[in-house]
């Protein structure tokens, strides 16, 4: 009962998540296509609504980072649609799960929490990770090329575990 934590949602409404990081141009655009390329294969998209956002405005309306998208289309996904838009306040509400990439953003979202009311609900992404290391997603904007990689495979694995630990924990049923 981990991931039950709203429980006025409806069987029939869809899950919604939102996966959040800081520019919203690297991480979370990369983790939000993997996861929902990860549902479409599994059939399970009439299950779920998933967005991605960043916690600063700098970036609000870029594309994503061009070495972000070059490592997403090696591997299978594609950015080219993604636009960044900023975390407000009101998706505390308007959806079930949001998961952060990193501690600041944790803390940049539970600010918006003012009456503690959805702190259940945002959760480090990489709690599912089952090689867990620091709990976060690296943040590879200034660093090399080989941080993109990275990047891709810590996302990859955690989105794998996070899909199925939704499936069984809302007996999810393929739809498509
Ligand atoms: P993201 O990476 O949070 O994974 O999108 C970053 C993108 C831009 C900046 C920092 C991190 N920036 O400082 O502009």
């Amino acid at each position: 009962m981990l991931l039950c934590t709203n429980l006025l949602r409806l069987m029939s409404d869809p899950i919604r998540i939102q996966f959040v990081c800081l520019g919203n141009i690297c991480r979370s655009p990369l983790a939000k296509v993997v996861f929902r390329d990860k549902v479409e294969e599994a059939g399970l998209d009439d299950h779920f609504e998933i967005a991605s956002s960043g916690t600063g405005d700098w970036h609000i309306g870029d594309t994503a980072d061009d070495r972000m998208r070059e490592t997403a289309r090696k591997h299978g996904h594609s950015l080219e649609d993604h636009r960044a838009s900023q975390f407000q306040k009101e998706h505390l509400a308007e959806y079930d799960h949001v998961f952060v990439m990193d501690k600041n953003n944790l803390n940049d979202v539970l600010y918006f929490d003012e009456d503690d009311e959805y702190d259940g609900k945002v959760r480090l992404f990489r709690e599912f990770d089952p090689q867990p290391d620091s709990y976060q997603v690296p943040d590879p904007y200034y660093g090399e090329r080989d941080g993109f990689e990275e990047v891709y495979n810590i996302v990859d694995r955690t989105a794998a575990v996070l899909l199925q630990r939704l499936i069984d924990e809302h007996d999810l049923q393929a739809t498509t």
